[in-house]
């Protein structure tokens, strides 16, 4: 089996379990003192991943905020935020979206070869993007990703991501954080969908952390051997 990154999956949801609300707004679950640690985690990695979805609705930034982080990346060597990803059936994306046109790292875009040359023609001028054949497993995306050098892996969502790096035993870590109220509306979209998940009654997930942001709470759970605290 060829490499891949350690891949961390990072999102919050609601007490019931939901990701977000079913409007066209971008529901804020979390809280100041948790974006900041969400922005260290970010520091600490070499790419970030979001599904197509989430760039259309949300339109999210997805760099590291602190100028300190920023600044100790460089140090490093890297770039002041880490690579940010996505992955597209359609190839139907706004190229003056966030996720394009802000923070100076590279932007990569994983698609089938039914829309390569669409996406080049979109997107080709501001990211990167990669044929993944007839259709764009998460296996494949996360070898891919690590011969490209990106040995820490931050996927954020959303749920039609997760389900697949979940179902497919692919994430070592999850930070899950949960948030203080319901939506209670199941046209929005949940943590995961329906899957054959490696993690059940028999095969419960090791518990690291359970730790009070604020008002949120942050579980994080190992999920494979690959992590160790
Ligand atoms: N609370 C949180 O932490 C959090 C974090 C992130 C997102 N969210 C929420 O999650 C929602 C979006 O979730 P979602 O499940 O609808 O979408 P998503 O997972 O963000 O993106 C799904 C899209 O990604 C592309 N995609 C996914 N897997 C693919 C594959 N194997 N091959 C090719 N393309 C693939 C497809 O794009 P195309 O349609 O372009 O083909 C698909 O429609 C939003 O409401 C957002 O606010 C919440």
């Amino acid at each position: 089996m060829a490499d891949r990154p350690y891949t961390l999956l990072s999102c919050a949801m609601s007490l019931d379990g939901y990701l977000d609300d079913a409007s066209d707004q971008r529901l804020i679950l979390s809280n100041d003192a948790d974006f900041d640690r969400v922005d260290e985690v970010r520091a600490g990695c070499d790419a970030i991943l979001v599904g197509a979805a989430t760039v259309r609705n949300d339109n999210p930034r997805l760099v590291v905020r602190s100028g300190a982080r920023v600044a100790d990346r460089e140090r490093r060597g890297l770039t002041p935020t880490p690579i940010k990803v996505t992955v597209t059936e359609r190839a139907k994306l706004d190229a003056h979206a966030a996720f394009f046109e802000v923070g100076e790292t590279e932007k990569l875009v994983y698609c089938t070869s039914d829309t390569v040359d669409e996406a080049r023609s979109a997107f080709g001028p501001v990211a990167t993007v990669i044929d993944s054949g007839s259709s764009v497993t998460m296996r494949g995306l996360s070898e891919d990703l690590y011969s490209r050098g990106v040995r820490r892996l931050m996927v954020e969502g959303g749920e039609t991501v997760l389900t697949q790096f979940l179902a497919e035993d692919l994430a070592d870590e999850l930070h899950l954080v949960v948030a203080p109220f319901f939506v209670g509306d199941c046209q929005a979209p949940r943590l995961v969908r329906d899957g054959r998940f490696p993690w059940h009654p028999g095969r419960r997930a090791a518990l690291l952390e359970a730790r009070p942001v604020e008002d949120v709470v942050l579980l994080r759970y190992a999920l494979s051997p690959r992590c160790s605290d």
